[in-house]
Formats: structure tokens, C-alpha cells, sequence
């Protein structure tokens, strides 16, 4: 940062934000004697507050977001250059940035084909919602209508959305939710005995329980099954060996719509573009939003097979035969035109073989770091998307108070490193750290980024 501002120059901003703005997730009372912190500038793998004061950003912008990092200016000039060329129209048309990016994108991922551009991952998550909901009026007589989802995993924020949420702390006192929706069991191995799982074959008991709930309901009354590839906010859950392959082959064989939401996997986030190609999973829709442009534009899509864009066009006479949705700012053009850019960088740069590497990398450091520190439970990760779960005792693997959890998250930041924590999530086991730096993240950003939850887990754990 080039110095040229200080506190009191920003003043202003502080007080006009204390006075109108409402942030995500806060709560405000504290406001009303301290600040709100101001994020003025980004670099790298760096963000500068409103007192000038450094921070590396272990989770990409507080949301595992910024991929590609901050202040790429290719990216702002292909926004710049399309906007002034043409900055909106409605999604009836085509665009050119629209066109060329779907292009692009459909070529990382083989089997399929459309894309519907929307502008939020829990939009996204509504346009599958709805697909699945009009496939069964139009093929099951408006039977195979019910939408599975699992235990922990997150889908956005709308009321749609929230009912197909699996994080009771996000849900509480927003209901009533909408019908239709049911809920399977998680698939975190490390807490399988608190779910009377056996000790062989996990993987394959998760995924059976899924079979289970189906036989409940009844097969012909499921329409799609929606899962993160890895859950995230639910504590960074990567799947148990076995797993996704039953998922798979139960989907075939109960004619279920697989809904892959890779909302904070996608485009890099795990070494591969998408996260179910770790695991050769076949889906009918997938869902992505925060990596899709970095932050630089808001963009998020719909992708769909063949075979589900067919369901949509068989009666061209038929008014109501045609998927009957708006998405007004799915028109805007800087999205795909930063989205174009982002998928250059990531290639140029070949950020998924860094995004493996150093993902491996913090994932063993963060496993030795269990010799020293007996507070972490269980670490875990893909790529550069780690969690490391805190627990009072190994053996009982009872949960640290969300407090002290929250205490490591302040440590670190006060040392000028930022890092995540599950919150507001699943009650009582909102206590796995996170962490998703940019896909640019060096060795030394990771030994930084460790040896402050290191001097933080030893603060405040002793
Ligand atoms: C897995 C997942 N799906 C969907 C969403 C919702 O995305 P958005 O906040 O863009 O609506 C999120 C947001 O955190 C998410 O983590």
C-alpha cells in the first residue's frame, strides 16, 4: 500500500458506516462502542484496513471468494473494456463474454452442456430447485417433487434455499420453510460414532443412509438429491472413501436428479475445476457462484446435462413446456467477461497444480502441528480448502466452547492474518477452523498463515 491515507482520513467512511450500513452475519450492538472494521485495498494475497494495517487472507475474502487474489487488473480491464461496449442485457438475448465463457466452461467439465447465468450461489441453487420441480409436473404428474438434502451442508440464503439447509444455527427463526424438502444424514467420519456408524466401511454406510430416507418417502416421490462435493461452512467435510460412488449409483437406480452445489468448491477451490471430479461423479445440475469471477463481478451458474435442457424444449407449441424463469442481472455482461479472464489466469498460471501442492502441503504441516497442539481433533482438507477441528478431549472428541474458538480467529487477526471459523452453523460444533487462501498462496503465505494459528492455538490453549 502506498501509504497516502490515514485513520482520519477515512473517518468519515467509518461514521457513514456505523450510521447506514447493516453487514452480513453481525451482530451490531458492539458497533456502538467500537468500529467496524473497513477493508481498503487488496493486493495478493493481501488486505489493508481503514488503519492501514497489513492482514494475509487465509479465507479469500472472508468467504472463500477471491481465487485468483486481489488487484489483478486484467480482470478489471476486461470488465472496463466490456461494460463500455456493452454493459446489460436481459438473459433472452445473448452476450458475447456469455457465449464465449459458457464455451470455456463447459469444456472443463465433460457430460455437460448448459449454462443459465444467475447472479448468487443461492440463486443458482433456485434455478435447480425449480428445474427439478417442473420436470416433475411435466414427466411425473407432479409426483417426484421432493428435494433431498444432507445434514450440515449449506445451499444460500433465501427461504427456498434455507429449507434445504442443513445448518440448524443459519435456519432457526426463519421458517416456516417451504415443503418438500428432506433431510439425510452427514457424512463427517470423524464424528461417525456419535452416529451409531460401524467402524468399517463408512463411506458406504454414509451413502446407505441416503437409501434409506429414499425408501422412507418413497422413490417415486424423490425428484434430486443436493450435496457440496465437500461441505463447507458445515466444517469443511471432505467425503469418506466409498462414498460418493453408491451416492451414485442409489441416484441411478431411483431415477434421482444428482445436484452437485460447488458454490465454494468450484473453479479451482480443491486442485481440480470442480470438486466432484475428485470423486467421478456424474451430475445432472451444478451449481457455482463465489470463484467464478474472484469477486471481481457477481456471477453464478446453472450448469445442466443435455438431458435435462431436452426435458425443457419437447413442445415448442406448448406455453408453459419452457423453463419459465427471470434472472435480471443474469444479464450483466461484466460477469462472464471476468469469469473469461479468471479461467485464463488460473491456466496461465497454472494455479491448480499450486492449489494441489500447497494444499498438501498445509494439510501436512497442519497434521504435524496435532503433535504440539492436543486441541485439534482432526484435520482435514482438499486442495487449498483445510479445516481443523478443535476438541477439549480426543477421546470423547468434545467440542472447545465456539468462544475460544472465536478467540483463535481475534489471535490471529490481531497479528495481522485472517482466518475462518464455522459460525452460526451446526449448535455445538460451530469449532473448525478454516481456511481457503487464494490459489496463488506461496509456501511462505502457508508458513505464515500456520505459524500464526500455531502462537494463536498456544495463546489461548495453552
Ligand atoms: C455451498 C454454498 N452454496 C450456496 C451458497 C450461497 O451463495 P450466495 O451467498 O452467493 O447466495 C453458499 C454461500 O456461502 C455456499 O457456501
Amino acid at each position: 500500500m502506498d501509504g497516502t491515507f490515514s485513520e482520519n482520513d477515512l473517518s468519515r467512511v467509518v461514521a457513514a458506516d456505523k450510521a447506514h450500513v447493516w453487514h452480513h452475519l453481525s451482530q451490531h450492538k458492539p458497533y456502538e462502542t467500537t468500529d467496524p472494521r473497513i477493508i481498503v485495498e487488496g493486493k495478493g494475497m493481501k488486505v489493508w484496513d481503514q488503519h492501514g494495517k497489513e492482514h494475509l487472507d487465509a479465507v479469500s475474502g472472508g468467504v472463500w471468494t477471491v481465487n485468483v487474489g486481489y488487484g489483478r487488473e486484467s480482470i478489471a480491464n476486461a470488465v472496463r473494456d466490456q461494460l463500455i461496449k456493452l454493459n446489460y442485457f436481459a438473459g433472452s438475448a445473448g452476450s458475447i463474454p456469455g457465449a464465449l465463457f459458457s464455451e470455456r466452461l463447459i469444456e472443463k467439465m465433460p457430460g455437460l452442456t448448459r449454462v443459465y447465468f444467475t447472479n448468487s450461489g443461492s440463486e443458482a441453487n433456485e434455478k435447480a430447485f425449480k428445474m427439478v420441480r417442473q420436470i416433475a409436473h411435466k414427466r411425473y404428474g407432479g409426483k417426484k417433487n421432493k428435494i433431498l438434502f444432507r445434514d450440515r451442508d449449506y445451499h444460500g440464503t433465501t427461504i427456498a434455499c434455507l429449507s434445504a439447509g442443513g445448518q440448524d444455527e443459519r435456519n432457526a427463526q426463519y421458517g416456516p420453510f417451504a415443503p418438500g424438502f428432506v433431510r439425510v444424514p452427514h457424512c463427517l467420519e470423524y464424528r461417525a460414532a456419535d452416529q451409531g456408524a460401524p467402524v468399517d466401511n463408512y463411506g458406504e454406510w454414509a451413502a446407505n443412509q441416503i437409501e434409506e430416507v429414499i425408501l422412507r418417502e418413497g422413490p417415486d416421490t424423490i425428484g434430486a438429491l443436493c450435496l457440496e462435493p465437500v461441505t463447507a461452512g458445515g466444517g469443511v467435510i471432505v467425503p469418506p472413501a466409498g462414498y460418493w460412488q453408491r451416492v451414485g449409483d442409489i441416484c441411478k437406480k431411483y431415477d434421482i436428479l444428482l445436484h452437485i452445489d460447488e458454490v465454494v468448491c468450484g473453479v479451482g477451490r480443491t486442485g481440480t475445476w470442480f470438486g466432484y471430479q475428485h470423486y467421478g461423479i456424474e451430475p445432472d445440475f451444478v451449481t457455482m457462484a463465489k470463484g467464478v469471477a474472484s469477486g471481481y463481478a457477481a456471477i453464478a451458474c446453472c450448469v445442466t446435462s443435455e438431458r435435462v435442457f431436452e426435458m425443457f424444449k419437447s413442445d415448442a407449441s406448448d406455453p408453459m413446456d419452457y423453463f419459465r424463469d427471470i434472472s435480471t442481472f443474469g444479464g450483466c455482461t461484466a460477469g462472464p467477461a471476468a469469469a473469461l479472464e479468471n479461467i485464463r489466469i488460473i491456466e496461465d498460471e497454472n494455479l491448480l497444480e499450486n492449489t494441489t501442492r500447497m494444499g498438501d502441503y498445509m494439510l501436512d504441516q497442519l497434521g504435524a502441528m496435532m503433535d504440539r497442539h492436543r486441541v485439534i481433533g482432526n484435520v482435514r482438507g482438499k486442495g487449498l480448502f483445510l479445516g481443523a477441528e478443535l476438541v477439549s478431549d480426543r477421546d470423547s472428541r468434545t467440542p472447545v466452547a465456539e468462544k475460544q474458538v472465536q478467540a483463535v480467529v481475534s489471535d490471529c487477526m490481531a497479528q495481522g492474518v485472517i482466518i475462518g471459523a464455522t459460525n452460526r452453523s451446526v449448535p455445538g460444533f460451530n469449532n473448525t477452523l478454516c481456511f481457503s487462501p487464494a490459489l496463488i498462496a506461496t509456501k511462505d503465505d502457508i508458513n505464515h498463515i500456520l505459524s500464526a494459528v500455531d502462537g494463536a492455538l498456544t495463546r489461548v490453549f495453552g
